[in-house]
């Protein structure tokens, strides 16, 4: 098959790009707007598998990524699945339009470029917490009402209307995994964002703290969260593998969750974050009760005040669409044990220490 993929030079879109070129004889189509970072990617391939990568230039937020007609007239035909993976990844309010122009208009501009290259399926990656506020998610459509808790989830609820509005046209899919974290049997991740921008914080602070060295001194610092809520992860490479299945076995209109299914709480994490760090100050109070905290709490919370609302949720995600797409291949239904986790967790620090 020939494949156009955006966010190929991200976190989960390289993996999903490893996924379709390793052991297959499918064209990929990356789209990049680093074309350097696009062939240092390139780069990794092995020459078999070079030649069935193509690198094109453009910017998801210009109408036809800035393509020029003469390209898309030599593509249009010639390309039978599109994945939209690139996307903007951070929840601050301040950032609303540059997500809005990202995440949404991005999206819009996929789409009207995918029919202008006359593409059969349409694979949007979108995200599970476009479920906002609510306390379970479903594999339908969300209503595009005030239930987000910032542009990010917005932007990502709008512009998955925008996919199923063009259903029509071409087969469209949702999928929408939870927090990806690094690889299930290596724990390697290429972010800085989501579980691994929490992480960074959390070593800041501890560095924070021990360069105080206040002998004697072994206060506990309050992270603000609902103890037993759940924390859902999904490790990287099974998102991608879902994603490569899709191919064959994604149903038009279907919507997929990602999830983890059996997730761990938000002390079981925070635990294994300090064993990671090896400092063991951090307890936490419970979001729907009355505290104070002191300065220092102040400054931890303010550090990861985008997750709080993360902290403070507990979802459960039904993904039965998801267990019927894997059903019959050789993909198992997550199972994320605690030594998984404590790995991948571990694999952060090791890396970034
Ligand atoms: N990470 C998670 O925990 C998570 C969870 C659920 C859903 N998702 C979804 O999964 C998808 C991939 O996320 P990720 O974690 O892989 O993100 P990422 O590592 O930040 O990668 C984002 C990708 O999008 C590209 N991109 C951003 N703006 C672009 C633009 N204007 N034009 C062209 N390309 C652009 C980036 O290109 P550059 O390399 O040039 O920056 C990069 O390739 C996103 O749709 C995200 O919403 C992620």
């Amino acid at each position: 098959m020939n494949i156009l993929l955006t966010g190929s030079t991200g976190f989960l879109g390289g993996k999903v790009m490893k996924e379709l070129i390793h052991g297959t004889d499918h064209h990929l189509y990356i789209l990049a707007r680093n074309l350097k970072k696009a062939e240092r990617l390139k780069d990794s391939f092995t020459t078999e598998e070079q030649h069935r990568l193509h690198l094109l230039t453009g910017d998801i937020t210009l109408p036809s990524f800035g393509m020029e007609d003469g390209l898309i007239r030599s593509l249009a035909g010639g390309i039978d699945c599109f994945y939209h993976s690139a996307a903007l990844v951070k929840f601050d309010e301040s950032l609303r339009e540059e997500l809005f122009a990202i995440n949404y208009e991005g999206t819009k501009h996929a789409l009207e470029l995918a029919k202008k290259l006359e593409i059969r399926k349409f694979f949007y990656v979108s995200t599970a917490y476009t479920v906002g506020k609510r306390q379970t998610g479903v594999e339908d459509l969300y209503p595009e009402d005030d239930c987000s808790h910032n542009p990010y989830e917005e932007s990502k609820v709008k512009a998955e209307h925008l996919v199923f509005n063009y259903g029509d046209v071409m087969d469209v899919s949702i999928f929408r995994p939870s927090i990806i974290v690094g690889d299930s049997k290596t724990g390697e991740a290429d972010s800085e964002f989501t579980l691994y921008g929490f992480m960074r914080a959390l070593d800041i602070f501890r560095r924070k703290i021990e360069r105080k060295h206040e002998p004697g001194n072994d206060s506990l610092y309050r992270v603000v969260a609902n103890p037993s809520g759940t924390s859902n992860f999904v490790p990287v490479d099974y998102v991608a593998e879902i994603l490569a299945l899709a191919l064959t076995k994604a149903e038009r209109y279907g919507i997929y969750n990602i999830t983890n299914p059996s997730p761990p709480t938000n002390a079981e994490v925070l635990d294994m974050f300090q064993d990671a760090l090896d400092f063991h100050r951090l307890t936490t109070v419970d979001a729907h009760h009355h505290y104070e905290l002191s300065p220092e709490e102040e400054k931890l919370n303010e550090m990861i005040d985008t997750f709080k609302v993360y902290l403070a949720s507990d979802i459960t995600f039904k993904d039965d669409n998801t267990q019927k797409l894997i059903s019959g291949t050789n993909i198992g239904h997550l199972r994320m044990s605690r030594e998984m986790l404590e790995m991948i967790i571990q694999a952060y620090f090791t890396f970034d220490r």
